[in-house]
C-alpha cells in the first residue's frame, strides 16, 4: 500500500535536505509550504500553503499516514511572529491532524526548548536524558517547548504518536566548536525521522536529542536507540577544519550549556 507523508516547511533548510532521503518507493511525499517547493525528481505533491490556514492544512491533512511538522521559524525573533508561526501553527496541524485521523506526527523541536541545562546536569552515563523538562534560553525556545506541550496534550487527548525532536545544529557539516557537541548529519536527521514514522504501537509521546553521534556530545542518544535510531555520523570527522578548535574548553560557558551562546542573546 503507498505511504503518503505530508511535510510541512518543506522549501526550508531541513525540509530540502530530508526530501530525498525520505523519498522511497511506495512512499508519496506531500510537500507543504508558504514559500514554492521545487517540483524535483520525485513525484511529490506540492501544496503551496500556510499550515495557519485551517481549510489548506485542513486538505493537506487528507489521506497522510503521517506529518513531519518542519514548518516555523527557525531562531529567536519577536514573540508575536514566534506565538503565530510555531504555537499556533503548530496547533493547527495537530487540530488538522485530529480532523483528518492521522495517526503519527513528528514535530521538528529544538535545543533551545532545553538551553538552560548545563553539563553539571548529566546522569552517571555522563549525558543529559532526552526528555528533561523545557528550560527555555530563548522566546524561540519558550516557543518549542510550547510545540512540545501541544503535541504533549494532542497525544493525551487524541492518541496520536507524538514525537518531538529537540534538534541541534542541522547542516551538512559542523561550522563551529560548539556544533562539534550538538551537530546533526542530514543522513542522521533522516534516520531519526525514519525511526520515528516507525515505531510501531501503541502511540506514545517521546522527546528526543536530533543529535549524530559526536564524539563530544553529551546528550543522551538511549531514547532515540530504544526507537531504533542508528546514528552514523560523528562531527569529529571535521575537527581539525573548525576554527578556534585549539581553545576549546569545557568551562566555556557557551559549551557549558545545551543552547550555547542562545542563553546570552537578547530575547525578542
Ligand atoms: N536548522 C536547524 O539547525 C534547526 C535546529 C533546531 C530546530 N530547527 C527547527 O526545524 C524546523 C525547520 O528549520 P529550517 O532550518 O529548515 O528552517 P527554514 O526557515 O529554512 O524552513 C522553515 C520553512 O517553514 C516555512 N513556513 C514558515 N511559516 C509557514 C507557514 N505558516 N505555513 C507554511 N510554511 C511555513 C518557511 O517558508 C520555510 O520554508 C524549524 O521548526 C526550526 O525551528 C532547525
Amino acid at each position: 500500500m503507498t505511504e503518503r507523508i505530508l511535510i510541512t516547511g518543506a522549501a526550508g533548510r531541513i525540509g530540502t535536505a530530508l526530501r530525498p532521503l525520505l523519498a522511497r518507493p511506495g512512499r508519496i511525499l506531500r510537500l507543504l509550504d508558504i514559500n514554492p517547493v521545487e517540483p524535483g525528481q520525485d513525484d511529490a505533491e506540492i501544496v503551496t500553503a500556510s499550515f495557519n490556514d485551517p481549510d489548506a492544512i485542513d486538505g493537506a491533512c487528507k489521506g497522510v499516514d503521517a506529518v513531519v511538522h518542519l514548518g516555523g521559524k527557525p531562531g529567536e525573533g519577536p514573540w508575536e511572529e514566534l506565538a503565530e508561526v510555531n504555537v499556533e501553527g503548530t496547533r493547527q496541524v495537530l487540530e488538522a491532524a485530529v480532523r483528518q485521523g492521522v495517526p503519527r506526527i513528528v514535530l521538528a523541536s529544538s535545543i533551545h526548548a532545553a538551553g538552560f541545562w548545563t553539563r553539571d546536569d548529566v546522569g552517571p552515563d555522563g549525558s543529559l536524558p532526552a526528555g528533561v523538562a523545557p528550560r527555555p534560553d530563548t522566546l524561540y525556545g519558550v516557543s518549542k517547548a510550547a510545540v512540545e506541550a501541544l503535541g504533549s496534550l494532542y497525544h493525551s487527548r487524541f492518541g496520536i504518536d507524538v514525537s518531538c525532536l529537540r534538534l541541534g545544529a542541522y547542516r551538512s557539516e559542523p561550522l563551529s566548536t560548539v556544533d562539534l557537541t550538538v551537530w546533526i548529519s542530514h543522513g542522521d536527521g533522516a534516520r531519526l525521522v525514519e525511526a520515528c514514522l516507525a515505531v510501531p504501537a501503541p502511540a506514545a509521546f517521546r522527546v528526543l536529542w536530533g543529535i549524530s553521534a559526536n564524539a563530544r556530545g553529551w546528550f543522551s542518544l538511549a531514547e532515540g536507540e530504544a526507537i531504533g535510531y542508528r546514528p552514523e555520523d560523528d562531527a569529529e570527522r571535521f575537527a581539525a577544519g573548525i576554527a578556534g578548535l585549539e581553545r576549546f574548553d569545557w568551562s566555556d560557558p557557551v559549551l557549558h550549556r545545551v543552547g550555547g551562546g542562545f542563553c546570552a542573546m537578547p530575547l525578542g
